[in-house]
């Protein structure tokens, strides 16, 4: 498959029953639960590319993305570990830095709004979509994947460790990897509460 040239006519949707299924059956995984196999250098660059390609008001490109291995995100459990200590429950701040260890593959995407009139809260929306993107593409190379922020995405000191500006925000962490068992089914909304339709 090759990526689409500027001004290239695309393929329009067709109706697709595996896409339906795949959908319907999505789940996140528990990413402590996230092990070996991950993707490989390649497919990195195909879901990157596959994440990067989200709804973006203005083309701006309002993300960014760092590219952790095991040895990155290491390094940075143990930097975070002093400032654990800090946070309301420090006990439970600490356990969730596993989350950051055990999957073989992670991307940090930050949201990195740009100087323009589109709204911050657009841009910040695009990042949110990027994430979710991320999560469709590993799941369409066969892996698994997790949406985290946890604690060391909001906390000041954190944040300037992982080297994200006052400007920017932390959309996601993706933890991408493969799951020994299936995930099982949670509660899902009743939509009747939650739409109504006009004529
Ligand atoms: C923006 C965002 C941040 C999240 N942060 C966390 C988190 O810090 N810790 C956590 O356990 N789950 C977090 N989650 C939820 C997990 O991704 C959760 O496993 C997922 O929503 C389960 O739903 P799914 O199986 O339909 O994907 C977050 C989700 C989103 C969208």
């Amino acid at each position: 498959m090759t990526d689409a040239d500027l001004g290239q006519a695309l393929p329009l949707p067709t109706p697709s029953i595996e896409l339906q299924t795949r959908l319907a059956t999505r789940r996140s995984a528990p990413a402590q639960a996230l092990g070996a196999p991950g993707p490989s250098p390649a497919e990195i660059e195909r879901i990157l590319t596959l994440g990067a390609r989200s709804p973006d008001h203005g083309k701006l490109f309002p993300w960014r993305f760092v590219v952790m291995g095991p040895q990155s995100r290491a390094a940075l459990a143990e930097a975070l570990l002093p400032h654990a200590a800090r946070q309301p429950d420090p006990g439970k701040a600490r356990k969730v830095l596993t989350k950051l260890t055990a999957p073989p593959l992670t991307i940090l995407v930050i949201s990195a709004p740009v100087d323009s009139a589109k709204p911050v809260w657009e841009q910040e929306l695009s990042a949110g979509a990027v994430c979710m993107n991320l999560e469709h593409a590993a799941n369409a190379f066969g892996y698994s994947a997790s949406w985290i922020t946890d604690w060391y995405s909001y906390d000041p000191q954190a944040l300037e460790l992982l080297g994200v500006t006052s400007r920017e925000r932390v959309a996601g962490f993706i933890h991408i990897g493969t799951l020994a068992e299936s995930p099982l089914e949670r509660p899902r909304p009743d939509l009747s509460t939650l739409v109504v339709h006009r004529p």
